[in-house]
């Protein structure tokens, strides 16, 4: 028997694992928590893709890069102008890099707190043992009553086109490009895509978007899509749909891409850099899931349960190595509910209501149903939609791009879907998604006071659209 033995050990340390080890700890569990990711000295760096390669720093160069293109372009309108403007990009990944460390510190921090034990190194499945599992964690071999696997997830590469990270780049490399590229390819017009995209277009690169599929945004609310294309067009964003690409070739100058266009033309794009976001997959490298028989679908992921029960007993699996969308929020809260199943209390997670953000600008969220798929599924609903143009905050803001949109149930009135495209869509669509977790209707939103002036009006307006009845347009 080893000598270090806990009630719950997770392996991952990303949103789903780090969250998921403070619940369990909270609760009461000895728990422990391995991950490799590696800083830049070889330390530890908590927080997995999310803090390290994903949300946090797209977000931390998504601020920079609207800040300038805001003074570039936008400013003016309020009187302030400035003279020779410019962008330090070095400096601007530097405070990137302070963000993630001030995250991975603070995770440091949590797990100190909670008394949750870190692991430092890779963690794999050794065998089933005595009604646990032994797992190497690192160099030692610790055991657990009850496993969480968050492994995560990692970019997937075009065939015949590896990341090389300096000209094919994955998110990775993406987040790190040294200098403005005069020309950027991006593959995959999904949500890393218009963002990474966005943060080099706004600092001056010449960006084109090639797309396998011929819609836009083919799982956002269709309206909300055509309003991003028109203005993603306007900021210079060059997305071609409908393509197939061809052969990739990388010289020093750059990466040369041959393509067929939506009309069967063989077309060549010429950039300096190429991001390749076509999706992710789940990883299991390293694991040694054979080791206990743990079962993955054909396309790697760990199946579970709808309660992210695994096919070994006391073996759970969470967060991007699962089915579901990969998203950290819907990572951590699958976390917590293992944790509160483990420790014998009702996990919940409503798959329902998990929101989705795309931070471009302007940005894009929803909860819910798209018009499309209520309408595929024969659901008969009402619409209810109203433009930031005649909201008064965002007129002051100067941003009045955009609309919210309301899907309510043509009988019932509950809210079945919410779709936002402007400013701050990010943080108001959390009023959908708590009116839709309580089952409100369309009328409760539009029968709440909301401050004024204050962009959430244009959320109680597009409910009052709903029944026709909105005051301000
Ligand atoms: P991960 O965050 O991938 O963490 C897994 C961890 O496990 C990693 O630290 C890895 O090193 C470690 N690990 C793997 N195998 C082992 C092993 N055998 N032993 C030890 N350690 C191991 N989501 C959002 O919700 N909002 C966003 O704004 C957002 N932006 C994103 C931007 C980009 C560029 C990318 C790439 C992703 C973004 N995502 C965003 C998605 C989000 O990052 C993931 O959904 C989330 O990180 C998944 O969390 P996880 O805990 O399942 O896995
Ligand atoms: P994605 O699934 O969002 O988009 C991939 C796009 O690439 C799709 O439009 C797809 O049709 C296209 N594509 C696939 N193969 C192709 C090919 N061979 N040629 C041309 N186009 C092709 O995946 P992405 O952007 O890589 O992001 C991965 C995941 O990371 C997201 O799905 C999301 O879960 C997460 N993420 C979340 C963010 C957020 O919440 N704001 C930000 C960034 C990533």
């Amino acid at each position: 028997m080893s000598t270090k033995q806990f009630d719950v050990v997770v392996i991952g340390g990303g949103p789903g694992g780090y969250i998921a080890a403070i619940r369990a700890a909270q609760l009461g569990q000895n728990t422990a928590c391995i991950d490799e990711w590696k800083n830049d000295k070889g330390g530890p760096a908590l927080g997995g893709t999310c803090t390290n390669v994903g949300c946090i720093p797209s977000k931390a160069l998504l601020q920079s890069s609207e800040h300038y293109e805001q003074l570039n372009h936008h400013f003016g309108d309020h009187g302030i102008t400035a003279d020779n403007v410019k962008m330090d990009v070095a400096k601007m990944l530097a405070r990137k890099d302070q963000v993630v460390k001030q995250n991975n510190d603070g995770i440091v921090y949590l797990f100190k707190k909670n008394k949750v034990t870190f692991f430092h190194g890779r963690g794999s499945f050794v065998a089933a043992k005595d009604g646990g599992y032994e797992i190497k964690a690192g160099e030692e071999v610790i055991f657990a009553k009850q496993v969480i696997v968050a492994t995560g997830s990692n970019a997937r590469a075009l065939p015949g086109a590896a990341f090389d990270e300096e000209h094919i780049l994955s998110n990775d490399g993406a987040l790190r490009v040294g200098a403005v590229p005069k020309k950027l390819g991006v593959i995959g017009s999904g949500v890393i895509g218009l963002e990474m995209g966005s943060v080099w277009r706004r600092l001056g690169a010449e960006v084109t978007v090639l797309e396998g599929l011929p819609t836009f945004l083919g799982a956002v609310d269709e309206s909300i899509a055509k309003e991003a294309a028109k203005v993603f067009k306007k900021q210079g964003l060059d997305i071609q749909l409908g393509v197939k690409v061809g052969d990739i070739k990388t010289s020093k100058k750059g990466v040369s891409i041959a393509y067929t266009d939506a009309k069967g033309e063989a077309k060549t794009l010429e950039v300096d850099k190429l991001i390749v976001s076509i999706g992710r997959v789940p990883n299991t490298i390293g694991l040694a899931p054979d080791a206990v028989g743990l079962k993955l679908d054909e396309r790697g992921a760990i199946v579970v349960d709808d309660e992210c029960r695994t096919n070994l007993p006391g073996v759970w699996a969470i967060g991007d190595v699962v089915r579901g969308p990969m998203l950290a929020h819907k990572a951590e809260e699958e976390g917590v509910a293992v944790a509160e199943r483990i420790a014998g209390q009702h996990g919940h997670v409503n798959f329902n209501t998990i929101p989705w953000v795309i931070y471009t600008s302007p940005e894009i969220a929803w909860v819910g149903k798209t018009e499309q798929q209520l309408k595929a599924e024969g659901v008969a609903y009402k619409a209810g939609q109203f433009p930031f143009l005649a909201n008064g905050r965002a007129r002051a803001l100067g941003d009045t791009t955009g609309f919210v949109k309301f899907l309510a149930d043509a009988t019932t009135d509950e809210i079945l879907g919410v779709h936002i495209i402007g400013p701050f869509a990010s943080e108001l669509i959390s009023e959908a998604v708590v009116a839709m977790e309580f089952k409100a209707s369309a009328e409760d939103i539009a029968r709440i006071c909301h401050a004024h002036p204050s962009l959430s009006e244009a959320t109680k307006e597009a409910a009052l659209a709903v029944d026709k009845r909105t005051l301000n347009f």
